[in-house]
């Protein structure tokens, strides 16, 4: 089952600390079961290239490897669900990250007869995320991610996805801002684990391994909830 022939709206949450694979396990759900992703870093990206207010003021805190507002994010993020294709659900990635978000968060999508199927937090070890971010690299047509080591393309300088061959990194990829970025998340964005747990819709995945077996328990746990 696609989410074109699912009966209502999944909505997903990823949570995971900087390099835990929010991203690539959301594109790969996305291809799989048909959702939107939608990751607030790259709507806020989108605002900083744009130069929007909202860019202009978010960006120097990105650079520095903190958390943008909430009125910021609320922001981007609400006007993002008011496009069409969303309709048929979503997988948030990196969103929430407060409990204030996560608030409001129930309240947008309460306003769309929806609500939050499931929390999956992504178990990693702190001490690998610096590598896996500063050797992380996307391509600049498609936006699919690459790393120096552990996922390069099928052929070397070419998008598996796209076959472009312009890559980017990202300006807060460097090893002083992943540590401020693991620190947001474990004083800011953690506590919601709890948070969802108390809710009955927490469900924790080992996130070491490889990123195909990861696929495959995230992919039963989102087969279980669209009946796919
Ligand atoms: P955002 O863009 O959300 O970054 P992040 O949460 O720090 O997460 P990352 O994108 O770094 O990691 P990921 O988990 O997606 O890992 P990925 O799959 O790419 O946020 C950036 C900034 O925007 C924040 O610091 C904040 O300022 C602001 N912001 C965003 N949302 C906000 C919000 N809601 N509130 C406030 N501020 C907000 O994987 C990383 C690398 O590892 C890749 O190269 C990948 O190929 C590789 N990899 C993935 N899985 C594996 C694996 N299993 N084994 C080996 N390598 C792997």
């Amino acid at each position: 089952m696609t989410a074109d022939t699912m009966t209502r709206p999944v909505n997903l949450i990823l949570l995971g600390p900087p390099g835990a694979g929010k991203g690539t396990q959301a594109r790969m759900l996305e291809d799989a079961f048909g959702l939107v992703q939608l990751s607030t870093g790259d709507l806020l990206r989108g605002a900083v290239n744009a130069g929007t207010p909202a860019g202009l003021a978010a960006k120097s805190v990105m650079e520095k490897g903190e958390l943008v507002s909430d009125e910021i994010v609320l922001a981007v993020l609400e006007e993002r669900l008011q496009q069409p294709d969303v309709a048929a659900g979503t997988i948030l990635d990196g969103f929430p990250r407060t409990a204030a978000q996560a608030e409001a968060l129930d309240g947008l999508l309460a306003a769309r007869n929806q609500q939050i199927d499931a929390v999956i937090s992504l178990e990693v070890d702190d001490d690998a995320m610096v590598a896996r971010v500063s050797g992380r690299y996307t391509c600049a047509d498609c936006g699919e991610g690459y790393h120096d080591e552990f996922k390069q393309p099928a052929t070397a300088g070419v998008c598996d996805k796209c076959q472009g061959s312009s890559f980017k990194r990202r300006p807060d990829d460097n090893a002083e801002t992943v540590r401020t970025r693991l620190s947001a998340y474990h004083a800011q964005t953690a506590p919601l684990i709890e948070y969802y747990n108390a809710r009955g819709t927490l469900s924790k995945v080992a996130a070491m391994g490889a990123i195909d077996d990861i696929a495959k328990a995230l992919g039963k746990i989102v087969s279980h909830l669209t009946g796919a």
